[in-house]
């Protein structure tokens, strides 16, 4: 007994010694939970497996991650987790999150080793770790007025949703962040607010869910939801205000950037809620939270979409024959010094690559970011380090893949069938490619503003 203490505490000595240096363990030495195993946790699996996060269970304890020990090895040897699709040997972003081949090494070692705890007194309580993981106080909650119906069918449901909200003065609004209710079978959202110009409209009604089974998109919506102005004609939108999908994370953009000003009557606008299958009924209480800012805005966030029902078309013409492995580009040339704020690359389900760069008129290449292995379950707000400024006169180009064989596990179909772009439809069994690009027009210096 003794002799096996000292051993350990000998052992933890030398660890302790060889962390200054260097944070991995030499060949044959013991893996720790506390040593080694936590801080790559923490740092890449927590913030969304914690009790607030996207993730359905937390890893965040030593009781959490041992109990899920073979779990965890597979997971990470096979690069499931954490998903992280975008090369990080071609570009890297301010929100990114993978591991190196040292740390799933590590990870194998620990649970081989039999998962030895370390000294687990000395770890950081884990209610101090989920502060980190928390956003900020909202100044504003804006919820559903009633919990969403989820019928337990084994389908997934598709809605459009119209939330009505007052302020009592025209409001400066510095971001706004999606809280899924049901974490579980919240799949995307996005958000858009249509605002009242003062006399425009005299009656605010209800929030309305609208299903959208189809996937289509309808040109009499605004219409039915009751969104437009009392003359029947459009009131203005402010596009894209929150966009949700599983691990994406809130961030405020930096140095007041993307800030708009809304009036008093308010309507956010769901074009697109999408709710995974369930075999049960569920209810769904999703919310808004709404930070103000006493700045009027000043570099306000533009959006532009390419491909796919955007500003620039796929060539040739979206669609893959049975057993087809086929290539499309999208060609869109900058008009005006922009600098890039986020990126968001779209395709459905036999999607296989996706590769964006712009050409400089100097014959410069702009890495934007290349996806080797794409997931339709995990699509992203690629938040680029700092901004990218892309000049006038460059052209962006996108390079997108498509595998419409059977051996592609994705394949909706078996045998597979024609898959196209269908008149924009949404649905995941047509398909879709895009690139959408938020932006400011370029400043000076704005290069050097990072993304937090
Ligand atoms: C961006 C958010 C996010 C990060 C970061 C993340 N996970 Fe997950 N994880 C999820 C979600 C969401 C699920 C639910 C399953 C799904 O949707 O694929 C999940 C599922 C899992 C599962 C269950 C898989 C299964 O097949 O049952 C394991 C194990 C797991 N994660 C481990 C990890 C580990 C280990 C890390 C860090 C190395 C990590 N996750 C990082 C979001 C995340």
């Amino acid at each position: 007994m003794f002799y096996q203490l000292s051993k350990i505490t000998l052992i933890c000595l030398l660890l302790a010694a060889c962390q200054q240096q260097n944070s991995l363990p030499k060949e044959g030495e013991p893996v720790l939970f506390t040593e080694h195993i936590a801080p790559i946790v923490h740092a890449n699996c927590s913030k969304c497996h914690n009790a607030a996060g996207a993730a359905p269970f937390q890893l965040i304890t030593y009781e959490d991650l041992a109990s899920k020990s073979k779990l965890l090895a597979y997971v990470t040897e096979k690069r499931i987790m954490p998903p992280w699709p975008a090369d990080p040997e071609y570009t890297h972003f301010a929100n990114e999150t993978y591991l190196s081949d040292a740390q799933i090494n590590l990870i194998a070692r620990w649970v081989e080793g039999g998962c030895l705890p370390g000294d687990t007194a000395n770890l950081v309580r884990p209610e101090i770790l989920e502060k980190q993981w928390q956003t900020a106080e909202p100044d504003l909650i804006v919820r559903m007025p009633k919990p969403i119906q989820v019928k337990g069918n084994n389908t997934d449901l598709f809605l459009v949703v119209k939330i009505p909200f007052e302020l009592p003065r025209d409001t400066f609004i510095r971001a706004i962040e999606f809280v899924p209710g049901n974490k579980r079978l919240v799949h995307h959202m996005n958000a858009h607010i249509i605002q009242f110009e003062p006399g425009k409209k005299k009656l605010l009604d209800t929030s309305i869910f609208w299903v959208n089974q189809d996937q289509t998109k309808s040109q009499t919506i605004h219409r039915e939801l009751g969104l437009l102005n009392d003359d029947g004609s459009y009131a203005p939108m402010t596009p894209s205000v929150c966009n949700y999908l599983p691990g994406a994370q809130f961030s405020f953009y930096p140095n007041e950037i993307g800030s708009y000003k809304i009036g008093k009557k308010n309507a956010f606008y769901l074009n697109d809620m999408h709710f995974g299958p369930s075999p049960v009924n569920e209810l769904d209480s999703s919310y808004f939270k709404i930070y103000f800012t006493d700045k009027a805005p000043t570099r306000p966030v533009s959006e532009f979409q390419i491909g796919t029902l955007g500003l620039a078309p796929v060539v040739p013409k979206l669609e893959v024959k049975p057993n087809e492995v086929k290539i499309f580009h999208i060609t869109f040339p900058v008009v005006q010094d922009i600098s890039i704020l986020t990126l968001v690359p779209h395709m459905h389900l036999i999607g296989k690559k996706f590769w964006a760069y712009a050409i400089k008129p100097s014959g410069d290449t702009i890495r934007l970011i290349r996806i080797n292995n794409w997931d339709f379950r995990w699509q992203y707000f690629y938040q680029p380090k700092t901004l990218i400024k892309i000049p006038r006169g460059s052209v962006i180009y996108v390079e997108g893949v498509y595998d419409n064989t059977a051996s592609n596990p994705n394949n909706p179909f078996n045998p597979p069938r024609t898959i196209a772009e269908r008149n924009g439809s949404m649905k995941t069994t047509d398909e879709m490619f895009q690139l959408i690009v938020t932006y400011v027009p370029y400043k000076k210096g704005d290069e050097t503003i990072s993304i937090k």
